[in-house]
């Protein structure tokens, strides 16, 4: 099928590259012209395991450019994978999605054969119905829109599209079975695997194709990134009543989470969500009910949680430190998450503002985001790329991003350079025991 891919980051040029990897003819339009160049070299401008190998299998049927063209008159489908970042208030900003519908207006109406348009972007409940409703108007009547939301992790982008749990679909037969059979080699799972990207140990055999209106299938990527969010809410307020009763988060997560209908993921206690999407849709969720005259009751207290939640490896540190006037600490990890360089809601950003008004000098590293957290993080942070010089003299030191490097460090030589040996772990992931065996005061979140 001939298909065209409006935004090229993470949705959309996985979206795009996978699709001609199995077989269809793709252009990827964006308005950063940068971007698209680095494309056209065959460098892609994020960093996602097996990405570029893929595109350059899928080089002879990937087309990059900038401007909207005789592509879209070609197309049989049409994906909008533009950014919907959050207002002030929480609100998705659709400018972005309905620039791009608006853009090719005067294309679609010179063509003769149906296009399918995709929203893959997250948008709030109704906004399908509306674009539907302003293509009519201008007297377009060759179209039918799809919501077909994205439900992939940084990181591991490449996986989740090739070997998804479920893809859904909403919106009318005709439109719904183009996209299955769009979808078809995933569905069956009958493509040439590349080897660099591995299917998850424990995934059914068969990909769930959802057919479902179009609502639902907006409302079901909202009620997905808030559940989760959910989760892990709920299992840090657990973590925070463990640490009042002398009990072990992990160890209670793990009981809970061998009961099926509870399951084990997204129970690691730590100092809260960040990233791209939890934050913002959690907020849009919250927004779009409210507009309606709900109010969320639950995913208010999972916000406010997730925001008290990044602050209490302070009062863990002053615990231990009385006050940080003046005293070195040490941060180990800035992204939102191991394996990536996004800052955006990273919890190191609130963490670091807060140490520095509490009069603390901090030190900070990141194995892979160094340069980049200068752009995030307040001017008298001191950022460096040696772990040994953010320990030396150091106070405490605290872990924020559960970096596999940090496990691998040997404690022992560090903990010869701290003035005093703590550590705070801000995610579980450091090997308590071990710590305590070297002479470590270690305190994790809810560990006893
Ligand atoms: C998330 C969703 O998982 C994905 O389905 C959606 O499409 C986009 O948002 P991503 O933002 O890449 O993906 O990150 P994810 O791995 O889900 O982690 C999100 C945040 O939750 C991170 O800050 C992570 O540290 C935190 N988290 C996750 C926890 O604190 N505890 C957990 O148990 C799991």
């Amino acid at each position: 099928m001939n298909v065209v891919i409006i935004g090229t980051g993470y949705v959309g040029l996985t979206t795009g590259v996978t699709l001609a990897y199995l077989g269809n003819e793709v252009t990827c339009i964006d308005v950063d012209k940068d971007k698209i160049s680095m494309l056209n070299r065959g460098i892609t401008p994020i960093y996602e395991p097996g990405l570029e190998n893929m595109m350059k299998a899928a080089k002879a049927r990937l087309n990059f450019a900038t401007k909207y063209s005789e592509c879209i008159i070609n197309s049989d489908i049409i994906f909008f994978a533009v950014g919907t970042p959050p207002n002030e208030d929480g609100s998705p900003n659709l400018r972005y999605l309905y620039n791009a519908y608006f853009e090719i207006l005067n294309y679609l109406k010179r063509k003769e054969k149906l296009t399918v348009l995709v929203n893959k972007s997250t948008v709030p409940v109704g906004t399908a119905d509306e674009l539907d409703s302003i293509i009519k108007d201008y007297g377009i009547t060759n179209t039918q829109i799809v919501s077909n939301p994205e439900f992939l992790r940084q990181g591991r982008a490449m996986a989740d599209t090739l070997y998804p749990d479920r893809i859904v679909v909403g919106g009318n037969c005709e439109a719904v079975e183009c996209l299955r059979n769009l979808y078809k080699p995933i569905i069956e799972q009958s493509f040439t695997k590349p080897e660099d990207i591995k299917p998850p140990k424990e995934r059914a055999q068969d990909v769930l194709f959802l057919a479902v209106d179009r609502r639902s299938a907006e409302l079901a990527k909202y009620t997905a990134n808030a559940f989760l969010s959910m989760k892990i809410s709920f299992i840090n307020e657990i973590a925070n009543v463990c640490d009042k009763v002398g009990a072990d988060v992990a160890k209670v997560a793990e009981i809970i989470g061998s009961d099926p209908r509870i399951g084990k993921e997204f129970l690691n206690a730590g100092i809260g969500y960040g990233g791209s999407c939890f934050p913002k849709d959690t907020r849009a969720l919250q927004y779009i009910a409210n507009t309606k005259g709900y109010s969320f009751k639950l995913l208010s207290s999972v916000i406010e949680v997730n925001n008290d939640q990044r602050l209490i490896i302070i009062s863990k540190l002053k615990n231990v430190l009385t006050n940080l006037q003046g005293k070195k600490i040490a941060v180990m990890g800035l992204t939102f998450k191991p394996g990536t360089d996004d800052f955006r809601e990273a919890p190191s950003i609130p963490i670091v503002q807060q140490l520095i008004e509490e009069g603390a000098e901090v030190w900070a590293h990141d194995p892979i985001a160094i340069e980049k957290a200068q752009k995030f993080l307040p001017k008298t942070v001191m950022l460096s790329d040696s772990i040994e010089n953010i320990f030396i003299n150091a106070e405490a030191a605290i872990l924020l991003t559960e970096w596999r490097f940090y496990r691998e460090l040997s404690w022992n030589e560090l903990g010869k350079l701290m003035k005093n040996k703590i550590l705070i772990d801000g995610r579980n992931s450091l090997d308590s025991r071990s710590l305590k065996q070297l002479g470590f005061e270690y305190w994790g979140i809810g560990r006893k």
